[in-house]
């Protein structure tokens, strides 16, 4: 096995050019196969809001639901980067309470950095905080969802001038700040790449296009169950699964299943 990647490995794939992938995962199993595949990092995001607790945002997700799903991951990964996403109003109130809640991820669920979306302008003083306390602190900016009401919807960030000008110029405050790797998502992918050149940290995109450093999707969108436009569908394990269900209860329901193979044997054919 490959040794562990690191938040160095990241600064180090981008000096060589080297593409970065990453892919969220919330559960044991599941986080268990994506630390055997090429993928660099698991994100344990809060879009486990959407993606597997039924919420329609990230907002109700909530710091024991993080840590809970952070465990599971990271108990699976042994070579991949843990990344757990502070969730809503974790890091928003003040320093302190952010550092308590980056270091629940990191020291009870076992993460090996945390993200958290927005500026450092806005949120520096918990960055540096956090970063003091020696945990690694990913930015995320542009289509920032924890502030979807604030936008109006999900909509493409950086399309004219001036948030332009805005977003190059949080990626810098995040990049002077101490953040190992910024992810951008939902900007213009000529943007995007404008930005990943101006930096010598990592830039991750999710709807940004090429250029970006690495990429990070949402698992169950590439597994079939979502329907984002940035995304792609590499398996339709969704239909697999819903075929599997059907045959299953048209099995139960026909005494087709379980035959002689998926029972114990009765204590007659065991003494024969
Ligand atoms: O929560 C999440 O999965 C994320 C990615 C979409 C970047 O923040």
């Amino acid at each position: 096995m490959a040794g562990r990647v690191t938040t160095l490995t990241f600064r180090e794939r981008k000096r060589a050019g080297e593409k970065i992938a990453v892919l969220t995962a919330y559960d044991y199993p599941t986080a268990k196969l994506v630390d055997e595949s090429a993928v660099d990092a698991i994100l344990v995001g809060d879009s486990l809001g959407m993606a597997i607790m039924g919420y329609k945002d990230t907002l109700q997700v909530t710091m024991d639901d993080m840590v809970h799903h952070t465990g599971m991951v990271s108990r699976a990964a042994e070579r991949a980067l843990v990344i757990a996403d502070m969730p809503f109003l974790s890091y928003q109130v003040n320093a302190e309470e952010a550092l308590r809640n980056a270091g629940r991820l990191v020291g009870q669920a076992g993460a090996h950095a945390v993200k958290l979306e927005g500026s450092a302008e806005k949120f520096g003083e918990s960055i540096r905080t956090i970063l003091r306390a020696g945990i690694p602190v990913m930015g995320h900016i542009g289509l920032t969802p924890q502030s979807v009401h604030q936008f109006g919807g999900y909509r493409v960030q950086g399309r004219d001038a001036e948030s332009r000008a805005r977003l190059k110029k949080e990626a810098a405050g995040l990049q002077e700040i101490g953040c190992f790797s910024i992810v951008l998502e939902c900007v213009p992918a000529d943007l995007a790449g404008e930005i990943s050149e101006s930096l010598s940290i990592p830039t991750i995109g999710i709807g940004a296009g090429p250029e970006c450093d690495g990429q990070v999707l949402v698992l169950h969108d590439i597994l079939g169950w979502g329907e984002n436009r940035f995304s792609k569908t590499y398996a339709d394990v969704r239909s697999e699964m819903a075929q599997a269900f059907e045959a299953y209860a048209r099995e139960v329901k026909q005494c087709t299943f379980p035959e002689e193979a998926h029972s114990y044997p009765t204590s007659a054919q065991k003494a024969g």
